[in-house]
């Protein structure tokens, strides 16, 4: 029974050690985290992952995102950090972003692809940072996307040395590993597994039964609902697992203790509202009594 390496995830085994705050604490014990997210096209991706970040602990949130996002400050919270990016038509580009390598050094863990839409500066961008830096990442979306149909990037993330965090859903997982998303639906454990072991990352692979594995450990998250089936919820996941590297814990320890919180925040809200009020954004303010029951 010892080989037995796929497992249901419970409360059981989540670290949540690194919950309690000392006193004499200050920001600078739970990390800041950078995030490259957001396009003129999709703004809200931006503002849910770096809210969520926000709203799961961490001590800073610096969001590097196109200018033309800023004009949404309706929905970011007013504690995040922008660093607003020189945009090609409302698209983060190169040039802009290298303006910004400096803050990279502060950087307790990296988010990358929210929103960004796929195209050749997000590729260019995601090479530089594989390049020059040496941060834990979570790549997720676009970043995916372009992951997917770049060797050069391929190639760099499968040799980068800091923990990594894959985090597609289905379509994602089959554009990465060159199938057929039937192929993923047929055998998700073996997909999951295999993106994890190709780069030598956490992969969350994501669905109503979503997948953690480190290549050979599997976690199966049973929680959630389908009010989660909205665009962004994915967003807010990305979200939380950065704020949980971010707060001290490895990539593993904090997809799967993103993962429960995320799901079980989504089933808390039907306690009062339904699968079809739910919003991503209720989610995040939701972790508030999810992180409560935890604890
Ligand atoms: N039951 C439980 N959980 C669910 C269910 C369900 N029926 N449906 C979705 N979820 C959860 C998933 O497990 C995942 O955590 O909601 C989240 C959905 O994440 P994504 O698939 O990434 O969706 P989304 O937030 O829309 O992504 C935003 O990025 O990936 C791209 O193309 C995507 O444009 C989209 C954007
Ligand atoms: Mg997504």
């Amino acid at each position: 029974i010892k080989d037995i390496k796929v497992k249901i995830l419970t409360a059981e085994d989540l670290d949540i050690s690194k919950f309690y705050r000392y006193p004499d604490s200050h920001k600078g014990d739970y990390g800041k985290v950078g995030i490259v997210a957001g396009s003129k096209y999709y703004p809200g991706a931006a503002a849910l992952c770096s809210n969520a970040a926000l709203q799961s602990g961490c001590g800073l949130c610096y969001l590097l995102t196109p200018k033309e996002v800023l004009y949404f400050q309706n929905f970011r919270r007013p504690e995040i950090i922008v660093l607003p990016v020189e945009s090609k038509e409302g698209i983060v580009s190169f040039d802009g972003f290298v303006k910004f390598d400096e803050y990279f050094a502060k950087f307790d863990v990296l988010g990358f692809g929210c929103g960004l839409t796929k195209n050749k500066e997000v590729e260019k961008i995601l090479i530089h940072i594989l390049e020059n830096f040496q941060i834990p990442i979570v790549i997720d979306a676009d970043g995916l996307n372009v992951l997917a149909s770049s060797r050069d990037v391929r190639e760099l993330l499968a040799s980068y040395k800091s923990q990594k965090v894959l985090t597609p859903h289905y379509m994602e997982a089959a554009r990465v590993l060159d199938v057929d998303v039937k192929d993923v639906a047929k055998s998700p454990i073996d997909a999951a597994k295999k993106i994890a072991s190709e780069f030598r990352a956490i992969c969350v692979l994501k669905g109503s039964r979503t997948i953690i594995t480190d290549g050979d450990e599997v976690f199966i998250n049973i929680l959630g609902n389908p009010g989660m089936a909205k665009g962004g919820s994915g967003d807010v996941l990305t979200g939380i697992i950065l704020s949980m590297i971010a707060q001290g814990y490895s990539a593993f320890e904090a997809a799967k203790l993103a993962v429960y919180l995320h799901s079980l925040s989504a089933d808390i809200l039907l306690e009062k509202k339904t699968m079809q009020t739910i919003l991503p954004s209720d989610i995040i303010d939701g972790l508030d009594s999810t992180i409560k029951r935890l604890i």
